[in-house]
């Protein structure tokens, strides 16, 4: 209780006012969704305070400490990759096109000290911590594809952090794959039965991770499950009219799929910390009709953080109805752009204005961050 105390104080004494002069200086919004915690360049929440006292730091979560009693990582880390196949992106009714650019990273120097001079893992992914997937296409006309976002940190902690959702995306599409049936398959038990399998792999060893998911059937309805901050959008004549809501826990903390193991929740828990570990059957799930033309957008907050769907509208209408461009091309130049504006200081983001909204003070800046989309057009 005592260590709590003196925590809260040295956070109000020494940290809160360094991160105030940090922001007034930048003039922009800092980089990294964790507020509260002692680095600006660390990321999304995925410990909380189960104490009361924490609260009034406005719910300031922690980034993962470690202690003596960590266990060693072992080197199961799979090659960096994405789950999905270039050849393929006109499948039958749909088209699919992905991109993807990760955030500027910098080299983890406690994995390296663990790894023997590795080079951290998330630095080596092509996706950084997010991840995507597309399943082959079969004559049965059913397709499963979407976006999965590592919650960030536990790279410094020594841990490959874009495991969890590069394993977690390879399991539902080699699952998919692998049914005879899938016309009865929705999105949500797929995203159940990928997570239990992670959960038993020694490929992940320890993270949190959002999964936005989809089923397309050949009768034209796009069946979506998705649990935690990413999104998806369905847009027709160039407007959204059917979306995702986020969950969250609190403003920065995401609902999140982890695996941790016992004993650092146990410690975690000594220290007063709670890990936030949600279930897939807390995933929502919604059914549209398609038609023709329409626009699917999966993507990671490093979108729906930076643009608002009024952005995307002009975007597309200006894309795909101005110039007639490839889906592939729209969705490289839309990444291209959002990247863009994640390192605009002066870009007045979604997630600056939902920080202004919330502190009553003006808030500016994009929000770096990985960003990856998967993009379909009904044919
Ligand atoms: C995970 O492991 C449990 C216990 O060994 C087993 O019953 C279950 O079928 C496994 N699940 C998957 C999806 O591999
Ligand atoms: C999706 O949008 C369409 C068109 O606005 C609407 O008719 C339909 O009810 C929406 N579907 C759901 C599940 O909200
Ligand atoms: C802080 O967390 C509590 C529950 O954990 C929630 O009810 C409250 O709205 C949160 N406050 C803010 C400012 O996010």
């Amino acid at each position: 209780m005592a260590r709590r105390y003196y925590l809260v104080c040295i956070f109000f004494v020494l940290i809160f006012p360094m991160l105030l002069s940090y922001i007034a200086k930048r003039g922009s919004i800092p980089i990294g969704r964790n507020l509260g915690s002692k680095t600006i360049r660390s990321t999304r929440s995925f410990s909380i305070y189960s104490s009361t006292s924490a609260k009034s730091g406005g719910n300031s979560s922690k980034s993962f400490g470690t202690s003596a009693s960590t266990p060693t990582p072992s080197s199961t880390s799979s090659s960096a990759a994405t789950n999905y196949d270039n050849s393929i992106h006109s499948l039958k009714n749909y088209d699919v096109a992905v991109a993807y650019q990760p955030k500027d990273r910098e080299e983890s120097n406690l994995f390296k000290k663990k790894n023997n001079n590795k080079r951290s893992p998330a630095l080596e992914s092509p996706t950084g911590e997010d991840n995507l997937f597309v399943s082959k296409q079969f004559d049965d006309g059913y397709i499963t594809l979407g976006v999965a976002d590592g919650v960030g940190g536990w790279s410094e902690a020594g841990y490959d952090s874009s495991a969890i959702s590069r394993e977690l995306c390879a399991s539902m599409k080699s699952k998919f794959e692998s049914l005879t049936d899938r016309s009865n398959l929705s999105p949500k038990q797929l995203l159940t039965f990928a997570f239990e399998e992670i959960t038993n792999s020694s490929k992940v060893e320890i993270g949190g991770t959002t999964a936005c998911l989809g089923i397309l059937t050949p009768d034209k309805k796009l069946k979506v499950a998705n649990l935690g901050d990413s999104w998806c959008g369905l847009f027709r004549n160039y407007q959204l009219i059917n979306e995702t809501n986020f969950q969250t826990h609190n403003f920065n903390t995401p609902y999140q799929l982890a695996k941790i193991p016992r004993q650092i929740v146990r410690q975690a828990e000594i220290e007063g910390r709670r890990y936030i570990i949600d279930s897939p059957s807390m995933a929502d799930e919604y059914e549209w009709d398609l038609q023709k033309g329409d626009v699917i957008m999966f993507a990671t907050d490093g979108v729906t953080d930076n643009v608002i769907p009024k952005d995307i509208e002009i975007f597309l209408k200006d894309q795909i109805e101005g110039q007639g461009d490839s889906l592939k091309n729209v969705a490289n130049s839309f990444v291209k752009e959002v990247v863009k504006v994640s390192k605009d200081p002066n870009f007045p983001s979604a997630f600056a204005q939902e920080l202004s909204r919330l502190t009553g003070q003006k808030y500016l800046g994009g929000k770096a961050d990985d960003i990856t989309i998967v993009l379909v057009r009904v044919q």
